[in-house]
């Protein structure tokens, strides 16, 4: 795993933006995984601000993303369907036919899973998946204990996701209770991925993924097993990590490693 920790937000969203360009760039018709929440939120503002200023190409692109609450529609304001739309879909030229998001309105979600994952190899696979963490160590909406190998499904949320996520909505009561979302196993097929946090509240749960055993009671830290995973923090964030050092030691000292 790649440790990389930066003074601001700001300075993450961009290091983690040029992640993605960087792909784009080598491959025009990538396969991107998309994310929701606030964390990520800094890294599209900076992908769009590329596109418009320096013609940063998505024509091509394909994407998929992680997972959307069940029972809302598309156009409820607190949908991830909404979410992407206000803030990155809609300011960028990805063909809406190559945008995938899970449905949470679908009758029939056991077929819907089923097809979403079909339909991620038929398209090559995802070759950079963005992620955010949960205050409790989740991805997507793996909540602690979700199978390590688990696929696309439907999950019941964990009351301190729905208490976390109550701030977006009116009352703790209108949270939805179930989600669609990729599984800890789906998401570790992507080739790349690029895991966003900031601030203290994520310290511990950044702690635990980095640091802490592999555990499903941390669906983060799944990541300890992926070979191209790519972690950028900021120092609250960064504040209960043990190995700190090293890893500020490990950026500094890369621009003189051998080339690989
Ligand atoms: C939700 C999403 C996750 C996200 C998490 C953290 O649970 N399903 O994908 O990582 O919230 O959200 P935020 O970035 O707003 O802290």
């Amino acid at each position: 795993m790649e440790v990389d920790i930066s003074k601001t937000y700001d300075e993450l969203s961009r290091k983690a933006a040029n992640v993605i360009a960087d792909v784009l760039n080598a491959k025009p018709n990538a396969v991107l995984g998309m994310a929701t929440g606030s964390s990520p939120l800094g890294l599209y503002q900076e992908l769009v601000r590329m596109h418009r200023e320096e013609g940063l190409n998505f024509s091509q692109v394909t994407t998929f993303n992680l997972d959307e609450y069940v029972g809302l529609p598309v156009t409820h304001k607190q949908s991830y369907h909404y979410f992407m739309h206000e803030n990155f879909f809609k300011h960028v030229n990805i063909p809406r036919e190559n945008i995938h998001i899970p449905s949470g309105t679908t009758r029939n979600y056991r077929a819907f899973c089923e097809w979403y994952e079909s339909r991620i190899k038929s398209c090559g696979g995802i070759d950079v998946q963005i992620l955010g963490i949960g205050s409790d160590g989740h991805i997507a909406f793996n909540e602690p204990t979700s199978s390590l190998t688990s696929r696309t499904r439907l999950k019941t949320l964990a009351r301190p996701t729905i208490e976390d996520n109550a701030r977006f909505f009116d009352r703790v009561e209108d949270v939805p209770i179930y989600a669609i979302t990729m599984g800890v196993g789906t998401i570790l097929e992507a080739q790349t991925l690029v895991l966003v946090a900031n601030g203290k509240n994520k310290a511990d749960a950044v702690a635990k993924m980095i640091e802490g055993p592999v555990t499903s009671m941390i669906t983060a830290s799944a990541l300890q097993m992926h070979s191209d995973a790519r972690v950028f923090i900021d120092e609250p964030a960064a504040g209960r990590l043990q190995m700190r050092e090293y890893y500020e030691w490990v950026q500094a000292k890369k621009p003189g490693a051998p080339a690989t």
